[in-house]
């Protein structure tokens, strides 16, 4: 059954190739490296838990060294589709994702929020949007400051460079545009990163209002000048305007090793430890088509090291069942305790969204919003995407936007705001089950999120431009901290997860001067060409108290960038790994994915998660002596 759906897959794809008539160099035998259990050794070097982003890419790069067995489990498996490739292929489909619902969010009126996690090989960077922006260096230097030597901008930028590559687009559409990036932030790397060629012509008028609204343009946008206005890639080959993700950028050239093994649709339950604390190994069982595992089960051993790489959702749960956790949690579910960590699950962030509307009663042509519905242009645009693989179906999520320091989204009233920060009790809006060392682990944190604040060099509000009526207003950073804990009933049910979305008042202030922003934007010169009329919020939506009703019952706590939830930071301040990625009380075993930021930059995760991934192999080498 297996075989033959993947066949099916492999077909499709050649099929698809050779209708399209592309050149697709990159190698479609997606799964030589996969076994089946009986083919399992009996132990192995490394061992990742997860193949999703982050674990594809460190076991090809591990497995570059021939003498170093990698085994990588995953609970997905192949993604095959030939759709998925497509630059309209952004997969909030549930085929390839989890299927999980947080707790009802107190801040967002009691309504429970869908979660996004992938759950196949390449996980997110298989299904996401392809935004490949980066943070600024301020946000990673807050890492840093956080008691993370080695991971400032200037150490992190490397990888950022090591893991793309940059296509520029035509010397017409850059001019006609605007367009800017920097030659010294691409490489030769595996990820292919382009901007369309083409841009819906509205788009420039918003970045012009966004401009007179007070944002500046920024000339490279991926070089550590991630705030104002900015151009940003997207994951799509320039030639082929195809998804370039960690499973065709890193694993397929890695894929005829004999010395990488990829089992999918298995689920690692946990780390096995002898009685130093030292990892042994790891169990797992077999995923079934009914949902869920069921026997039988496996176990495989490790000589070296544990990689968790299962995704800032369940990277805690495999922790927290494999003895590594809060106390209280682990002695609920009758978990024998290995190494005490309360971080463990803490610490969750992720970017919530509302959206501003309007009508553009003067709007230019074309346009996303009526063009869409015009079958002549969408013959023209399909026909530009088959042909040229160019048009406005080539876009994807867009490649330019605001990225706004609260200093310009407001200047008058941003020092309330951080003094209103700054006057809170440390733990006055933490979820109740930090401890001590956690608060004050926020404490430091708080100290970072206060400066940024008030940093022009660093966003808390995204507005992706795209000459859209409707603009997604991301706030880029949040003061809130969530929650992912095993369900003590069922401890391979999917994890609780709360994420206290607006529970603090000071990120629902923030959101409110995002939205008075976009409305601002709107009555510049530029933006007045257009008409503008707003539908939402909308002219009843005035004072703080209309505001803030409007964003608690509008908003989603989540644009799909879990991440934090298993902190970098030092032991006593509640974290969970250390610099070097190492989980603190136990031996051979690391943390490397979204879940060791400590605090979510000003940006969509993935390129981060790459750069995480890269600066992860090396350390990982360097322990060894690999
Ligand atoms: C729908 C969607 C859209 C997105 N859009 C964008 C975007 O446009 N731009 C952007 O920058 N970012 C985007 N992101 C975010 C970005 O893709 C993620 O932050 C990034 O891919 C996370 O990488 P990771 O390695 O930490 O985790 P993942 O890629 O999620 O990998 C974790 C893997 O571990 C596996 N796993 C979990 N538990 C176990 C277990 N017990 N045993 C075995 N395997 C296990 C999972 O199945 C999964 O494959 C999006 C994400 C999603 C889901
Ligand atoms: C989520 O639900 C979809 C649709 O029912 C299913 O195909 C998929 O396997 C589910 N995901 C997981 C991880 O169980
Ligand atoms: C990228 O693609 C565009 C057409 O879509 C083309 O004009 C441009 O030359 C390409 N860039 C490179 C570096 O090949
Ligand atoms: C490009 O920039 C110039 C100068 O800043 C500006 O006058 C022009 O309107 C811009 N064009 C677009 C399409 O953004
Ligand atoms: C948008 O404006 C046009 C022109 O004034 C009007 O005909 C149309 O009904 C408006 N649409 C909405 C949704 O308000
Ligand atoms: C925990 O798991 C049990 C058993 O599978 C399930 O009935 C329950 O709904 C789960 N709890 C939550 C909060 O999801």
């Amino acid at each position: 059954m297996l075989a033959a759906t993947h066949w099916l897959g492999l077909a499709n794809i050649l099929l698809f190739l050779a209708s399209s008539g592309l050149a697709f160099s990159t190698n479609v035998l997606l799964r030589r490296a996969e076994i089946s259990a009986d083919e399992l050794l009996e132990a192995y070097d490394i061992i990742i838990v997860g193949g999703g982003q982050a674990g594809t890419v460190i076991a090809s790069r591990l497995s570059e060294n021939p003498d170093v067995s990698v085994l990588v489990v995953e609970y997905g498996y192949f993604n095959t589709d030939p759709a998925q490739l497509e630059p309209n292929s952004i997969g909030f489909s549930s085929r390839y994702q989890y299927n999980i619902t947080s707790v009802p969010q107190t801040g967002l009126n009691n309504r429970a929020i869908g979660i996004y996690a992938a759950c196949c090989v390449g996980g997110g960077s298989t299904i996401n949007g392809m935004l490949l922006n980066r943070g600024s260096a301020a946000d990673y230097d807050s890492w840093e400051a956080l008691g993370n030597p080695g991971w400032g901008w200037s150490e992190l930028y490397p990888y950022f460079i090591k893991s793309s590559h940059f296509d520029a687009p035509s010397p017409a559409a850059a001019e006609e545009y605007n367009m800017t990036w920097g030659e010294g932030s691409y490489s030769d790397g595996p990820i292919h990163q382009s901007f369309a060629s083409w841009q819906w012509p509205g788009t420039g008028i918003q970045r012009q209002g966004i401009i007179e609204a007070g944002a500046e343009p920024q000339a490279d946008g991926s070089g550590g000048d991630a705030f104002g206005v900015i151009w940003y890639p997207t994951a799509l080959d320039n030639a082929t305007a195809l998804r370039s993700y960690a499973v065709n950028g890193y694993y397929q050239p890695a894929s005829e090793r004999p010395n990488l093994h990829v089992l999918t649709g298995w689920r690692v339950d946990r780390i096995v430890f002898d009685e130093h604390n030292t990892a042994v190994g790891v169990e797992m069982t077999r995923r079934v088509s009914s949902g869920g595992c069921r026997a039988p089960k496996a176990s495989v051993g490790v000589k070296r090291e544990v990689v968790v790489s299962a995704g800032a959702i369940h990277t805690p749960q495999v922790l927290q069942r494999s003895g590594v956790g809060p106390a209280w949690l682990l002695e609920e579910a009758g978990i024998e305790i290995v190494s005490e960590l309360p971080g463990v699950g803490s610490n969750l962030q992720d970017h919530p969204v509302t959206s501003a509307s309007f009508n553009y009663t003067t709007n230019v042509l074309p346009n996303p919003s009526v063009s869409y519905l015009d079958p002549e242009f969408m013959a023209w645009a399909t026909q530009e995407l088959e042909e040229h693989r160019s048009g406005p179906l080539r876009i994807s999520t867009g490649n330019t936007g605001g990225e706004v320091p609260l200093t310009a989204i407001d200047p008058e009233g941003y020092q309330a705001i951080v003094d209103e920060y700054l006057a809170q009790g440390t733990g006055d809006y933490l979820p109740e089950t930090y401890s001590e060392e956690q608060v004050a682990g926020y404490e430091a944190m708080r100290e970072q999120l206060a400066l940024l604040m008030a940093s022009p060099d660093n966003a808390w509000l995204e507005l992706p431009l795209t000459g859209s009526t409707s603009l997604s207003t991301v706030l880029i950073k949040s003061v809130g901290r969530g929650t992912i804990f095993l369900n003590t009933t069922n401890i391979y049910a999917e994890p609780i997860i709360d994420y206290h979305t607006f529970v603090n008042p000071v990120d629902v202030k923030i959101m409110a001067s995002n939205l008075r922003f976009v409305r601002r934007m709107h009555e510049t010169p530029s933006m007045q060409q257009l008409g503008p009329v707003e539908l939402v919020p909308g002219p009843n939506v005035q004072t703080d108290e209309q505001f803030e009703s409007h964003i608690r019952q509008s908003s989603r706590s989540s644009i799909a960038h879990n991440s934090g939830s298993a902190v970098m930071m030092p032991r006593e301040l509640g974290g969970v790994v250390d610099a070097e990625l190492k989980v603190y009380g136990v031996q051979g075993v690391s943390v490397a994915d979204a879940s060791i930021m400590p605090i979510i930059p000003a940006a969509h995760t993935c390129s981060t998660v790459y750069a995480i991934a890269e600066k992860a192999v090396d350390i990982i080498k360097s322990r060894h002596g690999l």
